[in-house]
């Protein structure tokens, strides 16, 4: 091999290098990974570790502020990790974030005595996702894991109501 020939080799080598580097910056950039709803669905169900809020197993009343967006009664769960930034008195202090891979489940039930929810609202806390809204994913699942609300919206019918929450979440001004 010739020395000009040996330098177009090697041009050509990291030439595709550098080819592969861009794309798999692009593929892999956690900005452009959009999770689908069957995903967030197993994701949200697999997810074995939650605590009520405020420990209370109690299905209660939705507030007025809900204008029936989540039918009349509901009962709020919490995954670990959301639950590790909350303060001893239950809520998320003022100024801090729920930190990525953080879950708040709000079963929402039409009767207080149902023995199951009619509906799941989730919100999963995932900067990286591209279908996020406001770093929040939002999504509406019957029981069964059928979509009522897509992620794929991004929430934005969601995050109007919620933006005054704490961290977009609303239950720390509704239930002391
Ligand atoms: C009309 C206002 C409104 C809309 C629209 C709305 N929410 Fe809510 N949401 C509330 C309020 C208020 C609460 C607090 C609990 C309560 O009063 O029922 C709440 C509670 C929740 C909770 C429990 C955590 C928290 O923030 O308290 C989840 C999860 C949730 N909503 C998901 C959603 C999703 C997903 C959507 C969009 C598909 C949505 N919400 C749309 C008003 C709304």
């Amino acid at each position: 091999m010739n020395i000009l020939s040996r330098n177009k080799s090697l041009l050509i080598i990291t030439g595709v290098l550098i080819a592969l580097v861009i794309t798999g910056y692009i593929f892999l950039k956690p900005g452009n990974t959009a999770v689908g709803d069957d995903a967030l669905y197993k994701w949200v169900t697999s997810e074995t570790d939650y605590v009520f809020y405020k420990n209370n197993p109690e299905i209660l009343p939705t507030s007025s502020e809900t204008e029936r967006a989540h039918d009349d009664f509901m009962r709020v769960r919490i995954n670990k990790k959301a639950a590790s930034v909350l303060g001893a008195d239950g809520t998320v202090p003022e100024g801090s974030f729920f930190p990525d891979s953080s879950i708040i489940v709000k079963e929402i039930y039409s009767d207080k005595t149902s023995s199951s929810p009619d509906l799941l609202a989730v919100m999963v806390k995932l900067k990286g996702a591209k279908n996020n809204g406001n770093d929040w994913l939002w999504a509406e699942y019957t029981p069964k894991g059928e979509t009522e609300y897509s992620v794929e919206k991004e929430g934005k019918v969601c995050v109007k109501c919620h933006r005054p929450g704490r961290d977009f979440v609303r239950i720390f001004d509704i239930v002391k």
